[in-house]
């Protein structure tokens, strides 16, 4: 059948062609000089090529019409044709691996010659890469390369490895993930402290009744201006934007909420792209009421047991996250510390940035108990979170009441909370008393609990509501958390009320 030979050897021709431009030209050699003096070696015969094609071809294709063996010969040739020239930078993007370039090759070839055409195709990408490997002048060109890459990789690493620390150690990673598993545990049900009212259950999961809080835009704005307009930023966005933030905002604007929020979403390293490299830190979560009766604040060594952690990490451990930058210190409640010991806290902190500077805080305060520019001569930027929005309301009552249907095993009850849910909507939109009652989380969740828990009958006279909010805002919750007043009087409930009233006038 010398009309198969004839094209097989075209094929061979053109396949060894291509692969000898690969190594003659435009560079030979290692491809360092564009007129090396070396000699260029002679372009391999393609005869043996076509020897073994044509083997494979009656040994295994003898049956296929003959019409149909010289279409897919053809075809694997126009492949080589059209790619036109292989050279070697071509093939090294390959990683030299026939396989990839039989399917920059390939096209579709169906019909009974298909397999043939797919064994040729492969066969000759072989023996391209095959020819050009063997070639005298590959191995120099290879070196030459494969020094290169090393390099542009080394300095990659090295690039990474300054941004990101170096590696720790295996028994550290393990303890690291152990706590993250027990923060997640201890901080993925958001309380609803002070809520114990009746049949309203008391602890939530916080992914389902978290909404996104708001925050002054720009640092030092907002701050007893509670109605003027201000530029607002999401509370992630504020955060992505420095890695110390004094967090200010009233009670029950929700400033310990974040803090758990970020601890959480640190631990699960679920933070969303714009704090993404925030999902490398650790955090640790210290509450300054917690160490009132302490003797002194404590190390980072000292501060899973301080935060009530029964984990014993090994020396060093959390030193070294807080000096490689991957700690995130969450310091809540600087108004929870008496007024005698404010001076020690600041300068606690003062000296925990100067030794860890690349750590990341948040400290969060009510805006009476420290000025706006504390700390920032230690580069604490300050951001107020804002009164909530009708939109953060509306939010804030679905996810509330998303939550507790979740939380609730009766069907019928379910059903009730709809009915709450959208009655007290309409309500917070056409009663201006409630309306006015409910600009933060705290008085949204009261609102919410009250409203189940009378059944959608909310006081309608004004003053019963603000009393039954200021039972649980002052009275209940403060004693629950053991707050005493400012440097350690109790305040009876009706010199709390005469506070609030003044603070409110
Ligand atoms: N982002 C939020 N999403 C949903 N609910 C929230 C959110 N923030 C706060 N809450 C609700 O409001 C309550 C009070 O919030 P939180 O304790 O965080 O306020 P705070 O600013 O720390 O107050 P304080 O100054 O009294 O410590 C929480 O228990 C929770 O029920
Ligand atoms: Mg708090």
């Amino acid at each position: 059948m010398p009309g198969l030979e004839v094209v097989m050897l075209r094929l061979a021709g053109t396949v060894v062609s291509a692969a000898a431009k690969a190594v003659l030209a435009p560079r030979p050699g290692a491809g360092l000089v564009p007129a090396p003096l070396r000699p260029l070696p002679k372009t391999a015969s393609p005869d043996r090529l076509a020897k073994v094609l044509g083997q494979r071809l009656t040994e295994a294709y003898g049956s296929l019409p003959e019409h149909e063996r010289t279409a897919a010969v053809d075809a694997v040739r126009d492949g080589f044709t059209a790619a036109g020239e292989l050279d070697a930078e071509r093939l090294f993007a390959l990683a030299l691996d026939p396989d990839r370039l039989a399917a920059e090759l390939r096209r579709p070839h169906p019909g009974p010659g298909e397999s043939l055409y797919e064994e040729l195709l492969t066969l000759c990408c072989a023996h391209c890469v095959e020819q050009l490997t063997a070639h005298p002048s590959f191995a120099a060109r290879a070196a030459v390369k494969q020094a290169r890459s090393a390099d542009a990789a080394r300095e990659l690493i090295e690039d990474v490895r300054d941004r990101v620390g170096p590696r720790p150690e295996a028994a550290a990673l393990a303890f690291e993930e152990k706590y993250a598993r027990y923060v997640e545990q201890t901080h993925s049900r958001l309380e609803l402290f002070g809520l114990t009212l009746g049949r309203s259950a008391s602890e939530w999961p916080l992914d389902t009744a978290y909404i996104g809080l708001a925050v002054s835009g720009e640092p030092r704005q907002a701050v007893g201006l509670p109605h003027a307009r201000v530029a607002t930023v999401s509370a992630e966005q504020a955060l992505a934007g420095t890695d110390r933030l004094l967090l200010r905002g009233p009670a029950g604007s929700g400033k310990s909420t974040l803090v758990q929020w970020l601890a959480l979403n640190a631990a699960r390293r679920s933070f969303g792209a714009e704090l993404a490299d925030w999902n490398r830190c650790v955090p640790f979560v210290l509450r300054l009421r917690a160490f009132t009766a302490a003797e002194s604040l404590p190390l980072p060594q000292e501060f899973l047991r301080a935060a009530g952690v029964p984990l014993s990490p090994a020396p060093g451990w959390a030193e070294s996250l807080l000096a490689e930058g991957r700690a995130l210190i969450l310091v809540d409640g600087v108004d929870e510390v008496p007024m005698r010991l404010r001076a020690r806290t600041e300068a606690w902190l003062k000296s925990l940035v100067t030794a860890f500077p690349r750590a990341r805080y948040v400290v969060t305060t009510r805006p009476s108990a420290v000025s706006e520019d504390w700390l920032a001569g230690r580069g604490f930027v300050a951001h107020s979170l804002l009164p909530m929005e009708r939109e953060d309301v509306r939010a804030f009552v679905a996810h509330w009441h998303d939550s507790a249907r979740l939380a609730c095993p009766a069907p019928d009850e379910r059903a009730r909370l709809d009915a709450y849910e959208q009655s007290l909507l309409t309500a917070v939109s056409s009663r201006r008393d409630l309306g006015r009652l409910a600009t933060n989380p705290l008085m949204c969740a009261l609102l919410c609990a009250l409203n189940r828990d009378r059944r959608m009958q909310l006081p309608r006279a004004r003053k019963e509501l603000y009393d039954a909010a200021l039972d649980m805002l002052l009275v209940r919750r403060d004693t629950e958390r053991e707050i005493t007043g400012v440097e350690g009087v109790t305040l009876t409930r009706d010199e709390q009320t005469a506070l609030l009233q003044r603070l409110a006038y």
